[in-house]
């Protein structure tokens, strides 16, 4: 009975899927997910705090991304624990692993969203390595989601630079 629950455990934390080194791709994933989540934070603060002639375009399309880059921090998270390693479960442990600096200043409206379009470049470059490595691993799966996470942060920034020259 022991011996069985126990094995069953070692499967769930082991799963023989196919794809070596799920280890390099948890901790990418890892990487994308705190990306992910610092920029949720900045974007929905620059939601809250932003004024002036921007505000309501920047009201609204600051509340898409966060709603959308909420929704992607919990899909890289369950892909991390598909793959059987642990999800960072704080900001604390996410902030070495991320290139998103955090922001407690009182930025204008225009340098929110060029400060937005210069993380969800930095994500998008990220990205990119992170598509190449899951190829490389023949991880389909986490390879389409990163494509698709691609996808998002290039329309976010055409949507930010649309903003920023009205
Ligand atoms: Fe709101």
């Amino acid at each position: 009975m022991t011996n069985s629950v126990l094995h069953m455990k070692a499967d769930v934390e082991h799963p023989q899927t196919g794809i070596e080194d799920r280890k390099r791709l948890a901790g990418n994933l890892s990487a994308l997910l705190a990306d992910t989540y610092l920029l949720l934070v900045k974007t929905q603060g620059y939601h809250w705090n932003v004024v002036g002639p921007l505000f309501i375009s920047l009201h609204r399309l600051t509340e898409e991304q966060y709603e959308n880059l909420f929704e992607a921090a919990d899909d890289l998270a369950e892909r991390i624990r598909a793959l059987g390693h642990p999800a960072p479960t704080s900001i604390t442990e996410m902030i070495p692993l991320t290139v998103i600096s955090e922001d407690t200043g009182s930025a204008s409206a225009e340098e929110m969203v060029s400060n937005l379009i210069r993380d969800h470049e930095a994500i998008v470059r990220r990205l990119r390595e992170g598509v190449e490595i899951a190829e490389s691993l023949r991880d389909a799966v986490s390879a389409d989601m990163l494509t698709e996470r691609m996808r998002f942060h290039e329309q976010a920034i055409w949507m930010l630079r649309a903003v920023l020259s009205q």
